[in-house]
């Protein structure tokens, strides 16, 4: 089916069983790209550091690979490619620590063709290095100017004025109301997401909208305050919430069970309170912990039911990890975000470890979103085994929620 309806498309995620998905924004796939410059807005805002040489290096390419099915689509159907994106956030100046120069070298190597960068977004200089069919230009940070995070609609004429076709695949950036993501969508003929951002769309809409059953969600991290919207929204929806990190610890203080000196938000234990009567046995917390006196890698440690005085909790327990890995076991979808315990100093990541090669395991449908849960797949070695893990960590974190991203609404209310 093509612009005009429902489309509906069948996705394989890696278990091998398919879904169908609704899509109410054109694909790339929908648009005829030949001959056409097309204007990407991918999200390489990748992380960096200075070498000794003083040069900025890339130290995670993830992104940049994640956006290359959709630029070689758009070469392979005959487009001229103008990408563009954010980097850090300089304020809206020149900055050349957040050039996104590094990136433009990085994107050469991986397309292996030649990646022209701009020195600048927009204007005459810019205008003069447009793409042919077949060449693709890189535009300079997009946050060089503060137009581009006001949202500013002659800004966003500027950008829609370099393209015949506008495609979204930043994710990661679909829950800002900019320029590029927002904004220029109203000045361009067509607007379209990009593979990327299909993809994630799909797994995170799927997972959230219609998933199969068990749908278990695991929600980990240091603070209940930075997930409240999420356990709400997805407390409506999956069969079952199994929280971890020190989050557990604000609701183990609502129930009136002791904490030591673990990290609870005290501000926040009356609305853990609330939840967990709103939420009732769909909500499991922890039964064992892995406390210690300091926080240290390798620090001695003990298992523990009771979290004694004086004790700082940085794990789930075993008991913990086997109830928890059952019931990921019968779960035919599963949602991740956050990890179990301080899992970035060993051995503290033993319950985060176990749950993600429980998620592997499962055959269920898993969708990872957030850095850290990522880094915990990453060390399970089971990177390969998870359905789909976001590039976006704000972004899924406000999909969860039930946010409509303001970069996704825009693409809708293109169509
Ligand atoms: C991200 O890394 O989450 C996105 O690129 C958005 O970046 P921002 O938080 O600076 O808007």
């Amino acid at each position: 089916m093509g612009a005009g309806g429902l489309l509906r498309r069948r996705m394989l995620p890696s278990n091998g069983k398919p879904f169908e998905t609704d899509m109410s924004y054109l694909s790339i796939r929908d648009l005829d790209l030949n001959g056409k410059r097309v204007f990407i807005r991918v999200d390489f805002n990748v992380p960096l550091q200075k070498n000794e040489r003083g040069d900025m290096e890339i130290t995670s390419d993830k992104r940049i690979k994640a956006s290359l099915p959709t630029i070689q689509y758009a070469l392979e159907h005959g487009a001229g490619v103008i990408l563009a994106s954010h980097l850090g956030r300089p304020k809206g100046k020149p900055n050349p620590e957040m050039s996104l120069k590094p990136a433009a070298a990085r994107l050469a190597e991986l397309l292996s063709r030649p990646v022209k960068m701009a020195p600048d977004c927009v204007g005459p200089e810019v205008e003069a290095l447009l793409p042919a069919p077949g060449e693709v230009l890189l535009l300079e940070n997009l946050r060089y100017h503060s137009e581009e995070e006001k949202n500013d609609p002659e800004f966003s004429k500027k950008l829609a004025a370099l393209c015949d076709l506008y495609v979204n695949d930043a994710f990661g950036s679909a829950h800002r109301a900019h320029a590029s993501t927002e904004g220029m969508v109203r000045f361009v003929p067509q607007a379209a997401a990009g593979l990327l951002m299909e993809q994630e769309l799909k797994y995170l809409g799927m997972a959230t909208s219609h998933p199969e059953r068990p749908s278990v969600a695991i929600l980990g991290g240091a603070k209940v305050s930075d997930k409240i919207e999420v356990i709400e929204n997805l407390g409506r929806i999956v069969d079952r919430l199994l929280i971890g990190g020190a989050m557990a610890y604000t609701f183990l203080r609502a129930l009136h069970q002791p904490t030591g000196k673990s990290l609870v938000e005290e501000d926040k234990v009356e609305l853990a309170g609330k939840l967990l009567s709103q939420l009732g046995e769909k909500l499991l917390l922890p039964v064992d912990h892995v406390v210690v006196t300091e926080i240290a890698p390798g620090a001695p440690n003990e298992v523990v039911e009771t979290i004694p005085e004086g004790r700082i909790a940085v794990d789930i327990g075993p008991q913990t990890i086997a109830s928890y890995a059952a019931v990921i076991a019968a779960a035919k979808t599963v949602i991740w975000n956050g990890p179990m315990g301080i899992f970035e100093k060993p051995p503290f990541d033993k319950g985060t470890v176990a749950l993600a090669r429980a998620v592997a395991e499962s055959g269920a449908v898993s969708v990872v979103g957030g850095g850290d849960s990522e880094k915990a797949i990453k060390a399970a070695g089971v990177t390969g085994k998870i359905s789909h893990v976001s590039t976006g960590g704000g972004a899924s974190l406000e999909f969860l929620s039930g946010i409509k991203l303001p970069g996704v609404a825009a693409l809708e209310t293109s169509k």
